[in-house]
């Protein structure tokens, strides 16, 4: 800054002086100050001199005072201007879904006739000044919720007497809060949620006296001690959350005599005793008290809340009978009362009076029938209602129940048979029935959507049906231990889902069908225990995945055909069978020692166990001699150039003509220098070629001419316009992609685009997503033209290899790009994997560029995809990188686990699970994916395991950040406790 001569200064004064006048006249003048402040906006060319201020948009005006000023989402990430307190009858001032840095803006306390502050989300740090009493008095809206601030929540805060609102909820506290906030006699609104480094405290009892408090809000703020008996003072209080905390104790015995309140949620803390019994007036409508360690009966009481809609207890000690009243509430959506010591009979006019939409009742003691009427609604999702001691059959209503998308009876005593559609329900994906006393026959059609089909444990009897190939999506068949009898017909042998079938303990007997090709997906075959003869088809050595057979208890006789031992499996088991001859070559070791026991007839060059040695008779290969081998060659050859350049020079001048056409309207815009023309591209975009379909549009591999690399086109868009979303989604990839080069992300190489259609030419990577890897279809070795070896399965080394490579790739989009860059959607399947298995982040469709917001709503939108999603998505619509974060965790406890992220147990998601076996102290070995469940390394997956919970945490605040990410990852040390 250059400095003001003295001498000047009087004349420069003189000079500022009519100026200053009238900025302190005229607010208009002001607002220009504001404006050049804000470093003149595009928004703000509205704000000029000729217009009056009470026009603008952001500005309202009362009387001709300019009262209101509303600068939301701005994009300002300047300071506030400070010329803003010079609007003297200001009495609204929203800065809030800004950039805002700094400290907090104390030169606010010259808003003399403040009523309402909206600092909320922005980025401002430090403390809340001590004299923040020295505000408006007539403040009556305080919110500086999702900033950074620290230190404590200062006592002055307990002396702004007017105040009505008091948002705190989200930064960096990591102090106290003042139990003075009890003196704000005419709060309503207090909300303090997501501060989990506040140091440990009791809710104060002071909090008692707001008794105009309607809405309480103290999620996850390490609370520890009790709920205070001062609370039952609270006459206005309408909304009560204090989940996750560390609150013990009871819940105060009138606190359910409070006539106003509505919601109650005290989920997760560790509070015990019993509930206490409401007032039959109380409008609740939300009471959520699950995972606690609450004990005793539900009051009957519970049953006259007439507006409950949502009732969920479950992981709790509770026992006794369900109150039947608890039926006839008419309100009722959510029951869900599972992992208690609950018995007696369920109400049975549950569903009867109201909407149900999910029951959840498993893993009591409930004894009788399941409630008849559960889906009168026409609105039920799911019963879930295994391990318990229900008996009787399945009502006969569920079966017309369209919008069931799960069924889980398995481990009671129901009996008779399954009503019929049941099997078919427009929605149903999973049918689990296992270990109960059904019978009857299989159905002929399933569900067009159902994925699982358990019924193992029963007495369904029958044959096998021939209609068995209409179970198109079927991925796991559980059904043994029943008296199915027949043969197994050829038609079970083409579903192209199936993954896991077992039939073993049943009755079947005949051949095995030879199978067709659509068993292509499967992984584990169960035939024991059966009567199936006749020789073991060689097709199984060209099932691709094929890695659990067990045939053994059967009467399988012949030889073992040797395109067995072509098959990558991790177990075999052909004990007990008939056959004869040597086993193959790659079955002759230890491995496989016990996969051959009691087959009398078998033998091996090189025996183990029981095995006898094969006499050693060498048989004449019957081959071709090398000479007519190499006429035949040298014929074929010559055919088949003879074919090619014929049909080239037709067809070619033919499609020389149409691409000439065509060509004209594609535009190519190029980020590196091509090896191919767009026509190289355009021209080999057929069915042939189609690899896959994404989010948002197909994905071609094409061959690059000339050589031996490949690429990946995107195709966005049909023969239609694109429509307005899409075609955003695709400028936001092109722009980010584009810009970006880092080895850990994909790399975009050109976009070549028409009126209609767009297409996104990335660099090809062989081994596609890590998501195939680990949930889907395990891979034998393919492309021979690499000369690579792949592993069958990820092994351990090889998941940290792709950990670390994937967690440089976000850290280098968080903290290397200016601006920032927030993927938004990361999951195992946008990680793909080169033929070294390096792996390189795709689909930037969602990331947009922090600081281009410009539609704020679009961003609140959930746009990830489920399992994967922060759950700070549910209450601010500010995103930052920490979104990105929790999802890493989601594929971090992937590469351990091995689950899917939206696949954690029957309740929550992968993350949940992994957080409730944590809590509840289970070994990490226990949650080991089997594939890797050797104690090598063990340190390393316990750190990356925790890596992934910490990552995870429900608070954006307390995950780190993808540098501190990939620190841990790259050392790989034991983390501390
Ligand atoms: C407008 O502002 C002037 C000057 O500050 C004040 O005297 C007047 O009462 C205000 N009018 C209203 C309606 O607030
Ligand atoms: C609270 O956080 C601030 C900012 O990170 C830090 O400077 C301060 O030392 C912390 N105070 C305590 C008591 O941890
Ligand atoms: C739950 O309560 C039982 C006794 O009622 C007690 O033994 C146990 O430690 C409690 N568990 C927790 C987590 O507080």
């Amino acid at each position: 800054m250059s400095k003001i001569p003295h001498f000047f200064l009087p004349i420069v004064l003189n000079l500022l002086m009519p100026l200053y006048v009238i900025s302190q006249q005229s607010d208009h003048t002001t607002l220009l100050t504001v404006k050049q402040q804000l470093g003149n906006p595009p928004w703000s060319a509205a704000w000029n001199a000729s217009s009056s201020p009470c026009n603008w948009p952001e500005i309202i005006c009362t009387a001709d005072n300019i009262t209101y000023l509303v600068l939301q989402n701005k994009s300002i990430t300047g300071k506030v201007p400070p010329a803003i307190c010079d609007l003297k009858s200001l009495t609204y001032l929203d800065l809030s879904y800004n950039f805002i840095p700094g400290g907090f803006p104390t030169f606010l306390y010259n808003c003399s006739n403040l009523q309402y502050l909206n600092l909320s989300q922005n980025y401002f740090v430090g403390p809340i000044p001590s004299d923040i009493d020295r505000l408006s008095s007539s403040l009556q809206w305080f919110d500086v919720s999702g900033n950074n601030f620290s230190g404590n929540i200062p006592p002055a805060i307990g002396k702004l007497p007017e105040l009505r609102t008091l948002y705190l909820y989200q930064n960096e506290f990591n102090g106290t809060f003042p139990e003075e906030i009890g003196d704000l006699a005419n709060l309503v609104n207090l909300s303090m949620a997501y501060n989990d480094k506040f140091l440990q405290a009791k809710v104060p009892s002071e909090f008692g006296k707001l008794t105009k408090l309607q809405f309480l809000w103290m999620a996850d703020c390490n609370l520890i001690g009790e709920i205070p008996d001062s609370f039952l003072n609270l006459s206005s209080l309408e909304h009560l959350d204090l989940t996750y905390n560390q609150l013990q104790g009871p819940i105060p015995k009138g606190l359910l005599q409070l006539k106003n309140l509505s919601f109650v949620y005290l989920y997760r803390n560790q509070l015990s005793g019993e509930i206490p019994t409401p007032i039959e007036s109380l409008g609740l409508t939300e009471f959520d008290l699950s995972m606690n360690n609450l004990t005793g009966p539900i009051p009957e009481d519970v049953g006259k809340l007439q507006k409950l809609k949502v009732f969920k207890i479950f992981t709790n000690q509770f026992s006794g009978t369900i109150p039947p009243s608890i039926g006839r509430i008419p309100t009722l959506e959510i029951f869900s009362v599972f992992s208690n010591k609950l018995n007696g009979t369920l109400p049975p006019e549950l569903g009867l009076h109201s909407k149900l939409e999910g029951f959840e009742v498993s893993d009591n003691e409930f004894t009788g029938k399941l409630p008849e009427h559960l889906c009168a609604g026409k609105t039920l999702f799911g019963v879930v209602a295994f391990s318990n001691k229900l008996t009787g059959k399945v009502p006969e209503s569920l079966g017309g129940c369209s919008s069931l998308r799960t069924i889980q009876l398995y481990n009671n005593n129901f009996s008779g048979e399954v009503p019929l559609g049941l099997y078919t329900l427009f929605n149903l994906s999973s049918l689990m029935l296992s270990n109960n006393t059904f019978s009857g026959g299989l159905p002929k059609r399933l569900a067009w959507n159902l994925t699982r089909l358990e019924i193992s444990n029963n007495m369904f009897s029958g044959e096998i049906p021939k209609e068995v190939s209409s179970w198109v999506s079927l991925v796991v068949f559980k059904a043994s231990n029943n008296q199915f009898s027949g043969s197994i017909p050829t038609e079970f042998t083409s579903l192209p889902q199936a993954i896991t079938l077992f039939l073993d303990g049943n009755l079947l007997t005949g051949e095995l069908p030879i199978i067709i090709e659509s068993w292509k997906s499967l992984s584990t075959l169960n035939l024991a225990r059966n009567k199936l003869s006749g020789q073991i088809p060689a097709q199984f050595g060209s099932l691709p995945d094929l890695l659990n057979l067990d045939l053994s208890e059967n009467k399988f006789s012949g030889q073992i055909p040797p395109e067995l031992g072509h098959l990558r499996l991790t177990t075999l088991n052909l004990s007990y069978n008939e056959l004869t001859g040597k086993i193959p070559d790659e079955f002759d070791n230890l491995a496989y020692e016990r996969s051959f026991l009691n087959n009398p007839s078998l033998c091996a060059n090189n025996p183990i166990s029981n095995l006898r040695k094969c006499q050693t008779k060498t048989r004449k290969s019957k081959t071709l001699s090398p000479n007519i081998l190499a006429v035949i060659l040298v014929f074929s050859v010559i055919l088949f150039m003879v074919t090619v350049l014929l049909t080239t020079f037709v067809v070619r001048d033919y499609k020389r003509k149409k691409l000439k056409r065509t060509l004209a309207g594609w535009k190519l815009t190029s980020f590196q220098i091509l090896k191919f023309t767009k026509a190289d591209i355009l021209s080999r975009m057929t069915e042939n070629n189609l690899i896959g379909s994404g989010g948002s549009g197909k994905i071609y591999r094409i061959a690059v001419p000339n050589s031996e690399e490949f690429v990946a086109v995107k195709r966005i868009g049909n023969s239609r316009k694109l429509d307005h979303k899409l075609e955003e989604e695709f400028l936001a990839e092109v722009e980010i992609l584009g810009t970006i080069r880092h080895s850990n992300i994909v790399k975009l190489i050109c976009c070549i685009s028409s009126e209609d259609s767009k297409l996104l030419v990335y660099e090809y990577m062989e081994n596609q997503s890590l998501d195939k890897w680990l949930h889907g279809k395990r891979r034998t070795e393919r492309e021979p033209s690499s000369g690579l070896v792949h592993p069958v399965v990820l092994d351990w080394p090889t998941r940290l290899q792709i950990a670390v490579g994937a967690a440089q790739g976000l850290c280098y989009m968080h903290h290397d790009c200016s601006p920032a860059i927030v993927h938004r959607d990361v999951k195992s399947s946008n990680i793909l994997l080169d033929s070294e298995f390096k792996p390189k982040i795709a689909d930037f469709g969602l990331a947009k560029i922090l600081a281009k917001r410009s539609e704020p709503n679009t961003m609140s939108a959930v746009a990830g995809s489920f399992g994967y999603i922060a759950p700070e998505y549910a209450y601010t619509a500010k995103v930052n990188e920490k979104i990105d974060v929790y999802s890493f965790g989601v594929v971090l406890l992937e590469l351990v686990t091995g689950r899917e992220a939206n696949d954690g147990d029957e309740h929550t998601n992968l993350a949940e699970w992994a957080w409730r076996q944590q809590g509840e102290g289970i070994s990490i070995i226990d949650a080991l994916d089997e594939d890797i469940k050797e104690p090598l390394f063990l340190g390393e997956k316990t750190t990356v395991f925790r890596l992934g919970l910490i990552c995870t945490s429900p608070q954006p605040l307390s995950r780190p950040s993808m540098k501190e990410v990939l620190q841990v990852l790259r050392r790989c040390d034991p983390l501390e406790d």
